[in-house]
C-alpha cells in the first residue's frame, strides 16, 4: 500500500510513511471487509460512513506539515485510523465524533492498541473542542459546505487546518493562520461524507 498508493503518488514525508506503515489499517474496518483494508479506496464502517482511502489520510497528513510535540484537532473520528496515523507522528491527538456508536468503538479500539495519546469526545465538530485549543493543527475528515470559522479561531497562529469544503462538489483546503488572519490554498478535489450538524 505504502509503495504503490502513497510513495509512487508522491507522499515523500518520511514520518508521514513510516505511520502509514505502522498502523494496520485491517485493524479498523469492519470484519467482513478485512480482505480490502488495503485497497486502494474508502470502506463503508456502518452509520452510512466511511474510513477514508489511504492515500487521502497520508496526503491530509503530510501537507499539515506535523511535528512531534504538536497537538492536533481531528473532527470526524469515524473508525480512529486517521487519528491513530496522527498519533504516530504528534504527541497528543484530539477528536470530535457526532455519532456515539462510532466513537464509542474508536475509544475501546484506541485503548485496545495503546494509543493513549488520542481523545475521543461525542459532540459537534462544527464547535471544535475549545478547551485545549489552540492547535498547532486541525483535520477535518466530513465535509461542511462552508469554512466553519469557529473551528479556525482554535487555530494557533502558525497553525494549518486541512479540511474538504463544498456540498456536490468540494474542495481541500489547507488553511494557514497568521499573525493578521488566514491564508487559503485549494489543494485538489475531494469527496467526503457531509459534516453534519447536531440536532439541537
Ligand atoms: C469520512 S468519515 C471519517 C473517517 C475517519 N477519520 C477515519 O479515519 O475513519 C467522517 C466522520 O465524520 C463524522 N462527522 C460528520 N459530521 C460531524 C460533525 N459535525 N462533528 C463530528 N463528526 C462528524 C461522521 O460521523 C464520520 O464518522
Amino acid at each position: 500500500m505504502v509503495k504503490e498508493q502513497l510513495e509512487s503518488r508522491g507522499i515523500r514525508d518520511e514520518a508521514v510513511l513510516s505511520a502509514m506503515r505502522k498502523v494496520e489499517r485491517h485493524l479498523f474496518v469492519p470484519s467482513d471487509l478485512v480482505d480490502f483494508a488495503y485497497a486502494d479506496r474508502p470502506l463503508p464502517i456502518g452509520h452510512d460512513q466511511t474510513i477514508s482511502q489511504p492515500y487521502i489520510v497520508a496526503y491530509m497528513t503530510e501537507v499539515a506539515k506535523l511535528k512531534p510535540g504538536d497537538r492536533v484537532l481531528e473532527i470526524g473520528t469515524g473508525s480512529g485510523y486517521q487519528a491513530a496515523v496522527l498519533a504516530e507522528i504528534v504527541s497528543k491527538v484530539y477528536s470530535v465524533e457526532i455519532l456515539e456508536p462510532l466513537a464509542v468503538s474508536a475509544e475501546k479500539r484506541f485503548k485496545s492498541l495503546g494509543y493513549d495519546n488520542v481523545c475521543v469526545k461525542l459532540g459537534d465538530g462544527y464547535k471544535g473542542w475549545e478547551e485545549f485549543a489552540p492547535y498547532e493543527a486541525i483535520i477535518v475528515t466530513a465535509a461542511p459546505p462552508k469554512i466553519p470559522e469557529k473551528l479556525l479561531e482554535q487555530l494557533a497562529i502558525g497553525g494549518r487546518a486541512v479540511m474538504p469544503v463544498g456540498s456536490i462538489y468540494q474542495e481541500l483546503y489547507l488553511i494557514t493562520r497568521t499573525e493578521g488572519g488566514y491564508n487559503r490554498e485549494t489543494l485538489l478535489p475531494v469527496r467526503f461524507v457531509p459534516m453534519v450538524h447536531d440536532k439541537d
